[in-house]
């Protein structure tokens, strides 16, 4: 079985290593040798031992019929969206784990990979090596999925976990994160949650069937996060985290991305460092809660490697994924109903005035502001609330 990888990176590289650790218990399950015959890439890697391999024109591996499954570890939409489409009407099978393409055009590349009776198979773009998509295509189908949330982000997850561990402001552990190779120079995608926004529009169209757009999905990073907000936390038994969260709501789906404060209670409080963790309620199912490795080179491979697998097992049949173009509209998150924990220059007579029985909360070492947990209510509801009041320094919602 040959095999093109797009883009040498470090997930590219990861996959052609982890068919090189694993060649004899791959060979074994995908029932032939997997091999790769070109790696397209806008550099050469003089010295690297697949140098003989590497083309610099994807055309090259679209016209050579041999080629029957490609791995596209490029990142972003375009030229990946291009050179996927093209495999993929070429009657090639294709396995990404780039999640910005599939969260932009997944409904069509599953849509066009039907029609060509190949796969299209993304287990990679969210959760790392986590199985995910796999158990909600085919483990899963039995239930309504009612709520999906998860810790999809390793790289705010390992800044949230040091800024709790060690009290130290977002931009240190920012630094810290960049040196470590967690955080990309430019850190924009992961701490603005916008990583995390398309990972749970993939989940949420997984689960409902339809398009989710992920410009749809209210979005808050972890920016504003800081050292005082997590000594809160620590008063409350709480933990900061950026969650990516839908569910079901009457008929509709309302989404979100932003931090959370837990309590110790919660499936998602432990999950520290650079983990991830997707938590499933189902109606008959109940809770499931997925949790591993979210990000890097060779658990990401790993699922990659995986969908070769299931891919050279499934080389005739197209596996079915419930995913179409049909736009779903989100319910407005301004209906979302939660707690929020504030922190206003307003003094608490002004708190009860306008949000009247709330649960005050002070922490170690702060002074000159008051801190409170409103009841529950809508998002529309405490944004009136909150312009009322004024001063309002953070909201967190409660989790
Ligand atoms: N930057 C991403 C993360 C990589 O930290 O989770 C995996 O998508």
């Amino acid at each position: 079985m040959k095999v093109a990888v797009m883009g040498y990176g470090t997930i590219g590289s990861g996959v052609v290593e982890v068919l090189d650790i694993n060649r004899n218990s791959i060979t074994k399950r995908a029932g032939e040798e997997i091999d790769v015959k070109y790696i397209l890439d806008l550099r050469d890697f003089p010295g690297d031992p697949i140098q003989e391999k590497v083309v610099h024109d994807y055309k090259t591996i679209v016209d050579d019929p041999e080629v029957k499954i490609v791995v596209e570890t490029m990142g972003g939409v375009e030229p990946a969206y291009t050179f996927v489409k093209a495999m993929l009407e070429a009657g090639k099978h294709v396995t990404t784990s780039n999640k910005a393409l599939v969260a932009a055009k997944g409904a069509e590349l599953i849509a066009l990979a039907k029609e060509k009776n190949v796969n299209f198979m993304f287990e990679a773009s969210v959760g790392g090596g986590i199985p995910i998509i796999r158990p909600l295509n085919s483990c899963l189908t039995a239930d309504e999925i009612e709520e999906i949330t998860g810790i999809v982000n390793g790289t705010t997850n390992y800044m949230l976990t040091k800024m709790s561990e060690e009290g130290l402001e977002f931009d240190d552990v920012l630094k810290d994160a960049q040196a470590k190779g967690y955080a990309e120079k430019d850190p924009t995608a992961d701490i603005e949650g916008y990583d995390a926004c398309r990972k749970i529009a993939i989940l949420t169209s997984l689960v409902c069937g339809q398009q989710v757009d992920f410009e749809d999905i209210h979005t808050e990073g972890i920016t504003k996060i800081t050292a005082t907000d997590i000594r809160y936390a620590k008063a409350m038994g709480r933990a900061i985290k950026l969650l990516a969260s839908s569910r079901k709501v009457g008929d509709g789906y309302v989404a979100m991305v932003a931090p959370f404060l837990l309590p110790s209670s919660h499936p998602l409080y432990s999950v520290n460092d650079v983990f991830n963790a997707i938590f499933v309620h189902g109606n008959v199912l109940g809770d499931a809660m997925f949790y591993g490795s979210g990000a890097g080179k060779l658990p990401t491979a790993s699922a990659v490697v995986a969908d070769i697998v299931d891919i050279a097992k499934h080389q005739e049949v197209n596996i079915a994924v419930e995913w179409s173009s049909k736009k779903l509209e989100l319910v407005d998150c301004g209906n979302m109903e939660n707690r929020y924990f504030v922190r206003t220059t307003a003094d608490q007579k002004d708190v009860r005035r306008v949000f009247g029985e709330a649960e005050y909360v002070s922490a170690e070492g702060v002074s000159g502001e008051c801190g409170f947990i409103t009841a529950r209510m809508s998002e529309a509801e405490y944004q009136k609330k909150a312009a009322e009041l004024g001063n309002v320094i953070q909201m967190i919602r409660v989790g």
